[in-house]
């Protein structure tokens, strides 16, 4: 199964995320969440350990003016590559952080 939430800043998304992450986990479900926001917070919302937030390293290949998932690996390696142990036994992975902000 395959969920994405998408919708307006500040409604919920990520909170929700993080409970139906945590709770699918419990349940059996093998949970890999992404967090997708280039303003990321899915790993604090999940109960992530501090030190550990700011540790993450994106999967895309932010060199470039556009991000895009690195053709040369294959999605068993970005996992193994990018995925972090988090809370009640998910799979986290973070797509992007912007460096810095821009202007406009
Ligand atoms: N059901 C809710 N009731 C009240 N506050 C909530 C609820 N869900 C989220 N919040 C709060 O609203 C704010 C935005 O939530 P967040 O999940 O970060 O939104 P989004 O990811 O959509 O930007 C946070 O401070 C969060 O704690
Ligand atoms: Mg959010």
């Amino acid at each position: 199964m395959r969920v994405a939430i998408s919708g307006k800043g500040g409604v919920g998304k990520t909170t929700i995320s993080a409970v139906l992450s945590r709770t699918m986990s419990r349940r059996g479900h093998r949970v890999i969440a992404i967090d997708c926001d280039s303003d990321p917070n899915l790993a604090a919302n999940v109960g992530l350990k501090e030190e550990m937030v700011g540790m993450l390293r994106p999967f895309l290949d932010q060199s470039g003016e556009v991000r895009f998932v690195p053709r040369n690996l294959s999605p068993s390696t970005l996992l193994a590559q990018y995925g972090y142990h988090g809370p009640d036994g998910i799979t986290l992975m973070l797509a992007a952080r912007a460096e810095k902000a821009g202007s406009g």
